[in-house]
């Protein structure tokens, strides 16, 4: 005689034997119900047994005891079948209204979809927010704005500066998951946004609110409560410094989009782009400037970036980068003083530290230009970020450039990755930024010989290797004697 397993445990395991006491078999389907795990309150993570530090955040004194009910294992109902019988859906997204969001969700947001807008806390998300609700409201749609980050009073307020405010904007004040819940049956919006989703709490668990346990259990019942009825949902997640959405990077899995906004938050241009999108593409993106009048899109960044160059100067290249699959012009600058202090120091924005470090070896060791008696400088100007390979190229004529005082010909743009051994190697979508160039009156590009064929009127000068690219690049400007007289 056999008794079947119960919950998870393994039928090797729990098999009757005819030896043991009844009380034994009753012990061990009591202990197989239910199992002891111990849960951190701050981050609620799971510890098989009780340790004065957690593990997970390092937060003393606060890992408990907590029951788990093991569930009983059920018996599916649904026969397995052909894929190809399946049904299928298609839900028309509904435009935002907002050009850059629309572009970058491929038409707008899908009924019952959920999407997370994750970024550094003050990098525009709550005024992105309140614009895709004022936009879709404007023609007629319920949204629901949680408010769990400011006043209602304080998002009228913000709102009227971006303009006028529809009836159909509603704005919630309570973040208790229950509150939410009953707002979403009553008003059946066509989009709910919740600022932010570390605010709200699910009362039935004992965690802080923004907690790993406590953002877990709101998103999944609130998917359980949109999507059957087609609500979109719209969640905020402020991003922490190592780059963790809601903590640990928990929420990405069960969302349906993961949108994420970056960029420099004091002036300079923000980037939104899908990280994850189960309904359209990933490569879009939309760019915004912050102004007075919040949010406004940028429709040509390729114009914004280079706006304030001045041509001709020593220490400053044109590089074609790549943004999603949009290619965006940007300057990049490159500055050699003298040593300030006892050793040489490198400063960087805008760009990989490690890339320019890179790229100041191979010049060192690859073409005979060593910086060890200078400080240096290199940046992305106008607040770009790039941290492509592709840059450096572009990075090693700026640095030699500025430690020569030989600009480069101002229609000059440079493109490529450069490889430890000094050699110029293929970059990604070439033919996409060499018709940039173009686009923005560039009549030259110096890029990797692999190249392929540049749009008419743009000459391409192909390099195997950085020295070929420095003799080739320098030499299209004119001397920093020459320029100045
Ligand atoms: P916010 O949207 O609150 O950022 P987040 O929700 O990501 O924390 O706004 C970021 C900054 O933008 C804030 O410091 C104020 C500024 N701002 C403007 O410059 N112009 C505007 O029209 C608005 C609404 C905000
Ligand atoms: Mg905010």
């Amino acid at each position: 005689m056999r008794i079947d397993p119960i919950c998870a445990w393994p039928p090797s395991i729990v098999r009757f034997n005819a030896a043991w006491p009844s009380q034994q078999v009753l012990i061990l389907l009591v202990m197989a119900k239910s199992r002891k795990v111990f849960v951190c309150r701050a981050c609620g993570a799971e510890f098989p047994s009780w340790t004065g530090q957690c593990h997970s955040c390092d937060e003393w004194a606060s890992v408990g005891e907590a029951a788990v009910t093991a569930s009983t294992p059920s018996v599916g109902t649904n026969a397995a079948r052909p894929l190809a019988e399946v049904g299928q859906e298609f839900s028309l997204p509904f435009p935002v209204g907002v050009s850059e969001v629309d572009r970058v969700l491929g038409g707008g947001f899908a009924p019952g979809s959920c999407s997370l807008l994750a970024g550094e806390p003050g990098i525009g998300k709550s005024t992105l927010t309140l614009q895709i609700g004022l936009s879709m409201a404007q023609v007629g749609a319920t949204v629901v704005l949680i408010a769990g980050e400011e006043a209602p009073s304080q998002v009228a307020a913000r709102a009227a500066r971006l303009g006028p405010v529809p009836e159909s904007l509603l704005v919630v004040e309570d973040t208790d998951l229950n509150a939410i819940r009953a707002v979403i049956e009553q008003e059946k919006p066509q989009l709910v946004v919740v600022d932010s989703i570390q605010m709200v709490r699910d009362s039935s668990l004992d965690n802080e609110p923004g907690s790993v346990r406590q953002v877990k259990s709101v998103v999944r019942q609130l998917l359980d409560i949109a999507k059957p009825v087609g609500v979109s949902l719209l969640l905020v997640g402020h991003v922490t410094k190592d780059g963790a959405i809601a903590g640990p990077r928990v929420l990405e899995h069960l969302v349906d989009t993961v949108l994420s906004f970056d960029g420099e938050r004091h002036g300079g241009l923000r980037s939104l782009r899908a990280i994850k999108h189960r309904f359209g593409p990933t490569d879009e993106v939309g760019v915004f400037e912050m102004t007075a009048e919040g949010l406004q899109a940028v429709p040509d960044p390729s114009d914004r970036y280079l706006q304030d160059r001045q041509a001709g100067l020593a220490g400053s290249v044109v590089f074609p980068s790549l943004n999603g699959r949009r290619p965006v012009l940007v300057e990049i600058q490159g500055l050699v003083g003298p040593l300030a202090g006892p050793v040489g120091q490198l400063s960087v924005q805008g760009l990989s530290h490690k890339r320019v470090s890179l790229v100041s070896a191979v010049l060192a060791s690859r073409a005979g230009r060593a910086f060890n008696r200078n400080d240096v400088f290199c940046s992305a100007a106008g607040g770009a970020s790039i941290d492509e390979p592709a840059a450096d190229l572009a990075i090693a004529l700026a640095l030699v450039s500025a430690l020569e005082g030989r600009p480069l010909s101002p229609d000059v743009a440079v493109c490529g990755e450069l490889g430890l051994g000094g050699e110029v190697r293929n970059v990604p979508q070439l033919e996409h930024r060499l018709q940039e160039l173009y686009r923005m009156g560039f009549r030259t590009a110096i890029a990797p010989s692999a190249a392929a064929q540049g749009p008419t009127g743009l000459t391409v000068i192909a390099v195997d290797t950085v020295s070929e690219a420095i003799a080739l690049g320098l030499a299209s400007g004119q001397p920093a004697a020459a320029a100045a007289a």
